[in-house]
């Protein structure tokens, strides 16, 4: 088990960003990372199969999970039945070598799994992670890969806010727009769908909010293009570089606050009995 880090008041209050690529997914993030600091240790998860949040952050992630399945899988065909420790055992033993730790977040990066079946067996693992090693943190971010399919597999059932990223570009929002449908067709439970513009500007600010309007999209805020960060990312500078009074950072912390509403929401339904029994699905 993962050690738990201070004592939360709320467990695994678990954010999955999501949306069209290139739209800022991991940028958002490590924002998210940043900022719910506040709350907490926190549990970063990169299940980009094109991982880049450990640089974002600023850590080197060098092993991963799918490599902890393949080394499972290996183990399994090497040994032979009468060994004592079992094949789960093993995994979990890899899964914690996977971690890396740093002061105020954990990060795990989910990784490709090669061979037979293996995309499925990553997501398997990722819900069993938000559903047990999620609960040792107060807050766990999942930054997902871009499009829906992770939607379709139901890897981010039953999380608390998904946060769907888009730029101003009607595409990005149309993209936004699925989600929410998607998520109603498959009965995904999100506790929250909100959207979360960024790269804005002053000229396209107003053309997304009639477009979200006209598209029932409940807008959670916006976050400006900034230059600084395109000169970040050009130096392979983490997020930990920005200042706090950098306006995108600054915008970040001001959308991000609304999420605490929705987090004492959560504390008051686990307090009043909730805890432990999800939203029936039908
Ligand atoms: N607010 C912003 N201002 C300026 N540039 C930004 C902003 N947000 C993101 N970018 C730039 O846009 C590009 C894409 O950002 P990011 O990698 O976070 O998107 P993504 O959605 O995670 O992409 P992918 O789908 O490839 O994972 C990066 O070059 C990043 O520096
Ligand atoms: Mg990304």
């Amino acid at each position: 088990m993962i050690a738990m880090k201070g004592t939360p008041a709320v467990k695994g209050f678990t954010i999955v960003v999501a949306g069209k690529g290139g739209t800022g997914k991991t940028l958002v993030s490590s924002l998210l990372v940043r900022e719910q600091r506040k709350h907490g240790a926190v549990l970063a998860i990169d299940a980009d199969p094109d991982a880049n949040l450990p640089e974002t952050l600023g850590v080197l992630a060098e092993r991963t999970v799918g490599q902890a399945r393949e080394k499972v899988l290996d183990y399994k065909t090497r040994r032979n039945e009468t060994s004592t420790i079992t094949a789960e055992q093993q995994f979990e033993q890899h899964l914690m070598e996977s971690i890396v730790e740093e002061e105020e977040f954990d990060l795990l990066v989910m990784g490709r799994s090669e061979g037979e079946g293996c995309y499925c067996a990553v997501n398997h693992i990722l819900r069993g992670i938000i559903d047990t090693q999620a609960l040792n943190y107060p807050t766990v971010v999942i930054d997902s890969e871009a499009g829906l399919e992770h939607i379709s597999r139901r890897t981010a059932r039953d999380v608390d806010v998904m946060l769907v990223v888009t730029d101003a570009s009607a595409r990005g929002l149309n993209t936004a727009r699925r989600v929410a449908e998607l998520a109603t067709e498959l009965r995904v439970d999100f506790g929250r769908l909100l959207v979360l513009v960024n790269k804005i500007t002053e000229q396209t600010q107003k053309i997304v909010e009639q477009h979200a309007e006209e598209a029932g999209l409940e807008l959670v805020g916006f976050l400006p293009f900034d230059q600084q960060v395109v000169e970040n990312d050009a130096l392979g500078r983490p997020i930990w570089d920005l200042p706090d009074d950098q306006p995108v950072v600054r915008a970040a912390r001001e959308v991000f606050s609304k999420l605490d509403a929705i987090r004492e929401e959560k504390l008051v339904a686990v307090s009043q009995g909730a805890k432990g029994s999800p939203p029936s699905r039908g």
